[in-house]
């Protein structure tokens, strides 16, 4: 059956911004950039195997890790499709160490927008799915263009965020803080088209939790204790494809449990703040769930800097609260 009627993207963006009384559409041209740089992407995603663009880089980011070829491709992609548009101030990205300012050639504008443009790049040569996760603020500092300060923003400040998960189809999930839509590629046409609107954790959730428990001997006794728990009387299974994107998209649709947790050679664990914990949680917030360090909401954590690294406890909010709980019995 031909189906005249898709709600691509712009679409959805367009009708949204008709409600908003004093929008100028900036917002949804922003949007739109984001989506267009998921579209290249996601294509040397699908071609990696075909062309010479696997394998490491031979650099190492600022965290040591191997820069694989996707991740500086997919890094370029995430600043040309922005750094032209004149509605950003500022940009940071797991790339770079320090923030990174629009050229003086372009214009700037009011949004912020700190990106993780290739997650899960260990799973880059297994053709195992990967993500490019976004957040975005409005400026807070008074110059014409952005500076650090506009960058180190809490979550709970964030006016959009959002993935894009290369899986088995390309999806482009995100919140302006109206709920969480999800957005399907559809090759034949090259648009993303609205295949789940108004996403939400479900309730009962699945009771599975999605952790690398190789480091189980460097957990705390109450992220031992709690893991344990989960395993034998807690009824759990476990899920890890060890790619954030697709680990959290998959609970945001069945329900679970994400951890990340500190463990003594990372007391902070390993995955960032501003990139991917205060995104994934507002999304995650705007669906119902909750994202906690294991202590507090991820969304009301203040940044200190660009790449810091906090514990992570994302999905069902029944499930992040019993981590909580357990977290903190005596030791
Ligand atoms: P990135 O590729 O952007 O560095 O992110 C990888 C992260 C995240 O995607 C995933 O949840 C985590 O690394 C997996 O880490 P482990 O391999 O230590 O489990
Ligand atoms: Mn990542
Ligand atoms: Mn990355």
């Amino acid at each position: 059956m031909l189906q005249s009627h898709v709600v691509t993207i712009s679409r959805f963006l367009i009708d949204a911004e008709r409600k908003q009384p004093h929008a100028t559409g900036a917002f949804t041209s922003l949007l739109s950039d984001i989506a267009l740089a998921a579209k290249v992407i996601g294509r040397e995603v699908n071609k990696a195997g075909l062309v010479d663009i696997l394998g490491a880089a031979g650099d190492e980011n600022v965290h040591g890790e191997q820069v694989q070829k996707l991740d500086v491709f997919a890094n370029q992609v995430m600043f040309r499709a922005l750094d032209h548009t004149g509605l950003v101030a500022c940009m940071a990205s797991e790339e770079n160490e320090t923030f990174i300012p629009i050229p003086d050639k372009f214009p700037a504008g009011d949004y912020v927008v700190i990106y993780d443009p290739l997650d899960g790049s260990s799973n880059i040569d297994v053709n195992v799915s990967i993500g490019t996760i976004f957040s975005i603020h409005k400026k807070i500092t008074d110059g014409e263009r952005g500076t650090l300060a506009d960058c180190l923003q809490p979550g709970s400040r964030q006016v959009a965020a959002g993935y894009i998960l290369y899986g088995s189809s390309t999806m482009m999930v995100y919140t302006t803080g109206a709920g969480v839509h999800g957005f399907t590629l559809d090759p034949s046409i090259g648009e993303f088209v609205l295949s789940h609107p108004l996403l939400r954790f479900p309730d009962p959730p699945k009771k599975v939790y999605s952790v690398n428990e190789a480091y189980y001997a460097r957990w705390s006794r109450g992220q031992q204790r709690l893991v344990s728990h989960l395993k034998t009387d807690g009824g759990f299974g476990s899920r890890y494809i060890g790619s954030l994107v697709a680990d959290m998209h998959r609970i945001l649709l069945q329900g679970g449990l994400f951890m990340y947790p500190a463990e003594t050679q990372n007391p902070q664990g390993k995955l960032r703040l501003l990139y991917e914990a205060a995104p994934m949680a507002m999304v995650i917030e705007q669906a119902g769930g909750r994202a906690s360090n294991g202590i507090m909401d991820v969304m009301d954590i203040q940044p200190e800097s660009l790449h810091q690294r906090i514990p992570l406890y994302m999905g069902s909010k029944d499930f992040v609260d019993l981590a909580e709980k357990m977290l903190a019995e005596s030791p």
